[in-house]
């Protein structure tokens, strides 16, 4: 397995270049599943999660050509089915269910397994197609919906889940009727996909706010649509400025999508400046400790609590960072504390209080958004720092220590 090699205590200054959205280009990619015509997509990140899902829609029969921009012709599906090995790796895979069902009336799908960061269920994505007039059953670890033709209906999602949302979302296109989805979640990935399912001929008003209506359509068409930049990389390579006295810019993000973690790290100190394509981001002085709250969407993203938290290891005071979305989703505290942090967890928070330097340590990656953080505290740490397991970031981090080198740090991957 590959390891990430960095010495610490260079700030970093020049360029960034933000990437495709992961958790756009996911949904984004299944959604052609809806439709018999080719639909191009551009400005696809390459990711190992991105690679999976080539895979899942292979397995399908879809054909896929090219890589940063992408053909998926979906014409013939030859099996409504995603097997347990690939849902394994990624449990976005269940995406695949919406579509298959609205599509193909069924689907086999392994339920995705919990991962480091909670038990992830997916009985709201169930239970709505249920509602949908779908018979949905569990064997032997695999879901297994059938139905004629799904009807709208209203929907209440008991929490504003993200891959629920998208899930109905995209079922409800081809439902018999019209589908209200309240409490839906507002993420901007949602409003990609709303988008590129309008560009298909989808009836859909609402996405972006917590009631979404889609009136159904009989068939969809063939689109050309673009990826949105991922905000969640846009904010990583932000924090990492704050903490090593840097000044970047970061170019291709969207700024609006930033504007919770934005908000936070001017409380700490920074100085955030748009510029033409992105955002100038500087350090402060001094880092100001703040307290942090993760909420769904606008609220400050779960996925760069783990991130916030290696800066306000090396804040001035107390910082409180409070996890509400995920029930364990701090994996990355005890490999932070091997690098001289001073955190102590108490129920869903963590205290964290700032200490004037972290130390290289050898460490492991546990999961996507705590390796980043395990980057970002190295990035400051005296001396040596080496990371394993890092097919945890490549999941979601295109060619990440080339973007941060190319900023001036001193960090390299050692090949397995
Ligand atoms: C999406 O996961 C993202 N993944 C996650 O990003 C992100 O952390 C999460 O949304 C929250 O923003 C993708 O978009 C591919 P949820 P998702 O359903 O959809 C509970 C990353 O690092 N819940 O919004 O799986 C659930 O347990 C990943 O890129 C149910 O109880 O998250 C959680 O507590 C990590 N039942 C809460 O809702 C359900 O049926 C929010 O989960 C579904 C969810």
């Amino acid at each position: 397995m590959d390891k990430i090699v960095v010495n610490g205590g260079k700030p970093l200054h020049g360029d960034v270049r933000i990437s495709g959205a992961k958790n756009a280009a996911l949904p984004v990619l299944i959604s052609a599943l809806l439709t018999e015509s080719p639909c191009t997509f551009s400005n696809i990140p390459d990711l190992v999660d991105i690679k999976t899902t080539f895979k899942l829609l292979r397995n399908m029969g879809v054909e896929i050509e090219g890589d940063s921009t992408v053909t998926v012709s979906a014409g013939k599906i030859t099996a409504s089915e995603a097997p347990y090995d690939l849902v394994k790796t990624m449990r976005a895979s269940i995406l695949v269910l919406g579509p298959l069902v609205a599509r193909m009336g069924r689907a086999r799908v392994s339920l995705p397994g919990g991962c480091a960061i909670g038990a992830r269920p997916v009985n709201l994505h169930i239970k709505a197609l249920q509602d949908m007039g779908a018979s949905v059953e569990l064997h032997g670890g695999y879901i297994e919906a059938r139905v004629d033709r799904l009807k709208g209906a209203t929907i209440y999602f008991d929490l504003p889940t993200v891959t629920g949302t998208e899930n109905i979302m995209m079922a409800a296109t081809l439902a018999d009727g019209v589908t209200v989805l309240q409490n839906a979640a507002r993420e901007p990935e949602i409003v990609n996909l709303a988008d590129v399912l309008t560009g298909m001929g989808a009836k859909i008003s609402g996405a972006g706010t917590d009631v979404i209506t889609i009136t159904g359509v009989p068939g969809l068409s063939g689109t050309e649509a673009a990826v949105i930049p991922d905000r969640i990389e846009a904010g990583t390579f932000m924090i990492a400025a704050g903490m090593t006295h840097g000044d970047i810019n970061v170019l291709g993000c969207i700024p609006q999508h930033l504007d919770a973690l934005t908000n936070k790290l001017r409380d700490t100190g920074m100085t955030i400046t748009p510029i033409a394509g992105g955002l100038r981001v500087a350090a402060g002085r001094k880092i100001n400790s703040v307290d942090v709250k993760t909420l769904p969407y606008p609220g400050f993203p779960t996925d760069l609590q783990a991130q916030i938290m290696a800066y306000m290891c090396i804040g001035s005071g107390l910082s409180v960072i409070t996890e509400t979305v995920f029930e364990n989703r701090f994996m990355h505290v005890s490999e932070l504390l091997r690098m001289g942090a001073d955190i102590v967890i108490q129920g869903g928070s963590a205290v964290v209080r700032g200490v004037p330097t972290l130390y290289g340590a050898q460490t492991m990656a546990t999961d996507l958004r705590a390796s980043a953080s395990l980057i970002l505290a190295a990035l400051v740490a005296q001396g040596t720092t080496e990371i394993s397991r890092v097919y945890h970031i490549d999941r979601g981090y295109e060619s990440i220590e080339t973007k941060f080198s190319a900023l001036g740090a001193d960090i390299r991957r050692i090949k397995a």
